[in-house]
């Protein structure tokens, strides 16, 4: 397997998507940027005299904490979940795959433009009314898609982010320094972590996550993986997509919105613009706990709350799961 990166000489890239047919007639590559934030995979902007494409490549680790393993295969789970939501609508807002090359983990996409993910909506605490339609149509019809039969399980990633999601936060002793993100939120967290009533949900539905479900999923449908160019909105990044659970996206979107706004008529809204079936109140429980996982998790967001803040989401987000 060749590694590429942001380091790797030009020449040596121009090499190796030449020699495997990735280039076109006479076609130089002129320069290699990163075209924004990640932390699991590599992935590259490369620029050539003819056109820009992205280049993206999984590792058997994260590629920014490498001594913490990750499956090789998600790249392909991403190549799958893109090939299968082809649809008139949907084209217009997922990148079009230009190669796939199993043997180097390397898919080649278009280039989307040089927009901005959404996470800035922690930091603006407000969405345009149209675009979270958008994004609601957008999960709609990835949901109905049927989910074909060779779609790989994903297990492994599953596991790793059921670790993250449902356990790991939940645990007294888990080793996260929680005052060191913020003073005081270690003793914040004590109560929802000691709160039987909540780890008997969260373990619920952690086993549901781990259970083969019938609807195909994006997996992290939250801003890091939305963007937005010009009036142009993109879904990016379905490596954690599987067959499972509508309500598992639905409550991870309603979760990051109610903690961008604090508002929690997003469960009604995002509910009712849905096009599909879905159980309310399972949406509200898979929320609750996306809530409390990012707020006393590991895997943090760039969430500028203070305590007294966080204290009220923590509380909604008891109030969701326990609903
Ligand atoms: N097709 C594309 N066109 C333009 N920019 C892109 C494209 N794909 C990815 N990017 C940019 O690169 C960033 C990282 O991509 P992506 O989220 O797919 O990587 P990742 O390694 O899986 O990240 P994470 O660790 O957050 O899961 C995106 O946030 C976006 O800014
Ligand atoms: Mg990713």
């Amino acid at each position: 397997m060749k590694y590429l990166d942001i380091q790797t000489p030009i020449v040596e890239v121009q090499e190796y998507l030449a020699s495997n047919g990735h280039l076109r007639t006479n076609e130089q590559i002129l320069a290699i940027e990163k075209p924004g934030e990640g932390n699991m995979n590599v992935v590259l902007r490369i620029k050539t005299n003819k056109r820009s494409f992205i280049l993206k490549q999984s590792r058997p680790f994260v590629q920014k904490y490498q001594q913490i393993e990750a499956p090789l295969n998600r790249i392909a789970v991403e190549n799958q979940f893109y090939k299968t939501v082809q649809g008139d609508v949907l084209n217009e807002h997922i990148p079009t795959i230009l190669a796939y090359d199993d043997t180097d983990h390397v898919l080649i996409m278009k280039d989307l433009g040089e927009g901005d993910d959404m996470t800035s909506l922690y930091k603006s605490r407000a969405i345009d009314t149209e675009i979270l339609k958008k994004l609601v149509q957008c999960l709609s019809l990835i949901h109905q898609n049927d989910v074909p039969s060779d779609f790989p399980d994903n297990l492994k990633m599953r596991q790793l982010n059921h670790q993250h999601i449902f356990v790991l936060p939940f645990e007294a002793q888990n080793g996260f320094e929680l005052d060191d993100i913020q003073k005081g939120l270690q003793e914040l967290s004590i109560s929802y972590k000691k709160d039987t009533a909540i780890r008997s949900v969260v373990g619920e539905i952690g086993k549901k996550y781990l259970s083969h479900g019938s609807t195909l999923l994006h997996g992290d449908y939250y801003p890091g993986s939305w963007l937005q160019e010009g009036e142009n909105l993109y879904i990016i990044d379905p490596e954690f997509g599987f067959s499972g659970f509508a309500e598992f996206d639905l409550g991870v979107m309603v979760a990051h919105m109610i903690m961008s706004t604090a508002d929690e008529n997003y469960l009604n809204t995002i509910h009712n613009l849905y096009e599909g079936t879905a159980d309310k109140k399972l949406t509200s429980q898979v929320a609750g706990i996306e809530i409390m996982r990012r707020l006393i998790g590991l895997a943090q967001l760039p969430l500028e709350r203070t305590i007294r803040e966080k204290q009220y989401l923590l509380e909604l987000a008891r109030k969701m799961i326990l609903s």
